[in-house]
């Protein structure tokens, strides 16, 4: 059982790659491809967050992005595909709660390029690395209920519905319920 993350994969960044995918290190030149996902509204449907308004906005999150693997406080890739080379999404660890060993993942796919299997492809090897290099004990997803999608494929890896929050998340103006959905080492 794992007690400790492995800081060592902090080293150097730890590009995976899957039959159709490569998943590498966020760069401030993918500030366009980023902008065009997170300023799609099926992306943001269920994000529950605010859609970026200017590229140099998702420059600002590529930024954080590559500080938090500097401070050792998140993973995250971005994803390419293979024959295209285009960055078609991202996934990640991007909340890493050290002292229990568990982090949140996080992933959003351009919408043309869902219902390939492409993020389950990606997730399957982002949790393999999660449990095998960086020695997580859990992965933690939250989302909203009615993200059927990312529920669906939470589940086909074994993840459980662990908590649903009546109203816990204030969001323009509104009340919204969360569900949390784990996967422990043991369950994979
Ligand atoms: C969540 C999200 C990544 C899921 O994308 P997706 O393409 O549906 O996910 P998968 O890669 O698992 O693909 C599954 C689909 O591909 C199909 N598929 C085709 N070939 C496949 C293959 N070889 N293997 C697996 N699935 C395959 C499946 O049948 C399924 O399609 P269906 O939903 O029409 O039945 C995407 O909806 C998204 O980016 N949403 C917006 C961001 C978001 O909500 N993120 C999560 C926040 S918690």
């Amino acid at each position: 059982m794992n007690l400790k993350i492995n800081d060592n994969v902090f080293d150097q960044f730890p590009n995976i790659e899957t039959k159709n995918l490569v998943l590498e290190s966020f760069m401030i030149k993918d500030a366009e491809e980023i902008f065009k996902i997170r300023s799609d509204d099926r992306v943001t449907k269920y994000l529950d967050r605010d859609n970026h308004k200017t590229v140099e906005e998702s420059g600002s999150m590529i930024q954080s992005i590559i500080k938090s693997f500097e401070d050792k406080t998140g993973i995250n890739w971005i994803i390419r595909e293979k024959i295209s080379f285009e960055v078609i999404g991202y996934i990640g660890y991007w909340n890493l709660i050290r002292e229990n060993v568990r982090a949140e993942i996080g992933y959003a796919l351009k919408p043309e390029y869902w219902g390939k299997g492409y993020m389950s492809e990606a997730l399957l090897k982002v949790i393999e690395f999660g449990f095998n290099d960086f020695n997580l004990h859990s992965i933690m997803g939250n989302v909203n209920p009615q993200n059927k999608r990312s529920i669906k494929l939470l589940e086909k890896y074994g993840f459980k519905k662990e908590a649903h929050f009546r109203e816990d998340y204030l969001y323009n103006g509104k009340y919204l319920d969360s569900e949390i959905y784990c996967l422990l080492e043991k369950d994979l």
